[in-house]
């Protein structure tokens, strides 16, 4: 790249001065990309242009956080008029009852909610909920999830072959340098969608789990369902081991109009979720059992886990969150959903096509693309070697050069905003990133 600052691009320079500020030049990390990341102008629906004036379709939709995509008219027009009230008050509101009630009702198992500022602090003050009312101290999680960034709950999110240890004791590897021995040490790591080893895992430790901590629908194996079979032996377990049963639903909540639980015969007890329910601002919740949300209860003699949060429930979120989950109806949970089915059956055929070693693999308005040709159904399935990430790497270049912003996964979040038009200009383009990726690696092509 030239020196001459004049014949840099505008995010190029923007990034030099980012550099001097921000570690590494960001304000986190998932945007980080070299030789720069790309500043933002504007968005509108479905698309997104840089400060460079170059305009793409945007799947990534700030990492699953925009269900109707960029500058919704109704959700804008709700928050202006509630930012021209003030933002942000040491009152409670009436609109967080509101969408307290809108939220209880939409999910059976919602008796009690609670709003926060982030999926990282809602997983937090959930499984704080959890100690809180069994009076233990460990908890369970399943191998290489992410749930945001607590100390205990990103327990193994990076594990990796060298450290991830023997698949029947999966290992609790640490994110964080400096991670307190305690939190790897009261957090047992069990495999994804595998009862016999999970339960013979869990059963090492009954009597000391506080409760079992999933993400029904796992983001880090491929947004690939819990298998009913698995849901139902980690609930009975919780019952017979007085334990409880967490699902983490800050990504998955759009799977279903009452979130991906509402595809399973049993209900976790505590629900996190996040992300979409902020209608494009900070957000997190918890909710579920009442008998278990009473441990915040300040009018308790006791209060089992004291909990507050300065921006929590305030009414620029409340109001954006509640129109866009108003907005975000049965028909259009369909309406989206009918769009994933219609990528995964597209982009299967474009991979028959080109022969690419690849499978797509998802569940409702979510997918991910993997160089492998197994759809893998655990982490250590799921996790790419060299030739697989070096393959995505250039696969995501490509469609970024073509105009199409993913998640860095190779992952998809669609929203309400877009159509049928913008799922075939992404298989189009997968199409002629299939034939690159194979032509550069001819271990990628089916024999
Ligand atoms: C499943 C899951 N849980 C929790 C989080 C953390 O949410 P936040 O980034 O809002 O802290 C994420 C974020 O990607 C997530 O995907």
């Amino acid at each position: 790249m030239s020196t001459n600052p004049k014949e840099l691009s505008k995010s190029a320079v923007l990034f030099s001065r980012a550099k001097k500020v921000l570690p590494g030049g960001v304000s986190r990390n998932t945007i980080f990309k070299l030789p720069h990341p790309d500043y933002v102008e504007k968005g509108q629906g479905c698309y997104v242009t840089d400060i460079d004036g170059v305009t793409r379709i945007d799947f990534a939709n700030n990492m699953a956080s925009l269900i109707h995509g960029h500058a919704n008219p109704e959700i804008t027009q709700a928050i202006i008029e509630q930012v021209q009230k003030g933002t942000a008050f040491t009152m409670a509101t009436e609109i967080e009852i509101e969408y307290a009630e809108l939220l209880c009702e939409r999910v059976p198992g919602f008796e009690k909610i609670r709003f926060v500022n982030s999926g990282t602090e809602a997983v937090m003050a959930m499984i704080k909920a959890a100690r809180a009312f069994t009076g233990k101290e460990k908890i369970a999680k399943v191998e290489g999830a992410y749930h945001g960034a607590y100390d205990y709950a990103e327990v193994s999110q990076t594990a990796a072959p060298k450290n991830w240890g023997d698949e029947d004791q999966p290992a609790s590897v640490p994110v964080a340098n400096g991670t307190p021995e305690g939190a790897l040490n009261d957090v047992i790591i069990i495999p994804y969608n595998n009862v016999e080893k999970a339960l013979a895992i869990l059963n090492q430790h009954k009597g000391e789990l506080a409760g079992i901590l999933i993400d029904p629908v796992s983001h880090r194996v491929g947004m690939v369902p819990a298998s009913e079979a698995f849901v139902e032996a980690l609930y009975q377990w919780t019952r017979a081991n007085d334990a409880l049963l967490m699902f983490d639903e800050v990504i998955t909540f759009r799977v279903n109009y009452a979130g991906a639980q509402q595809n399973y015969k049993v209900a976790p007890d505590l629900t996190a979720i996040g992300k979409m329910i902020g209608g494009g601002f900070p957000v997190g919740a918890f909710a579920g059992r009442s008998d278990v949300m009473e441990v915040l209860d300040p009018t308790q003699p006791k209060v089992l886990l004291p909990h507050s949060g300065t921006f929590s429930a305030n009414p620029v979120t409340m109001t954006a969150g509640l129109t866009a989950m108003r907005l975000f109806d049965e028909k259009a949970v369909d309406y989206v959903n009918a769009l994933g089915d219609l990528a995964r059956k597209e982009i299967t055929h474009a991979i028959e096509k080109t022969g690419i070693k690849a499978c797509v693999t998802g569940a409702g308005s979510m997918f991910r693309i993997h160089l492998k040709a197994q759809a893998p159904n655990n982490y250590r399935q799921a996790y790419a070697n060299e030739d697989e990430a070096k393959g995505l790497k250039l696969l995501l270049s490509h469609l970024f050069e073509q105009g199409l912003m993913m998640i860095n996964t190779c992952s998809a979040m669609l929203s309400t905003a877009m159509t049928e038009k913008e799922i075939m200009i992404l298989v189009e383009h997968l199409t002629s990133g299939f034939e690159k990726v194979i032509e550069q690696y001819p271990s990628l092509k089916k024999s």
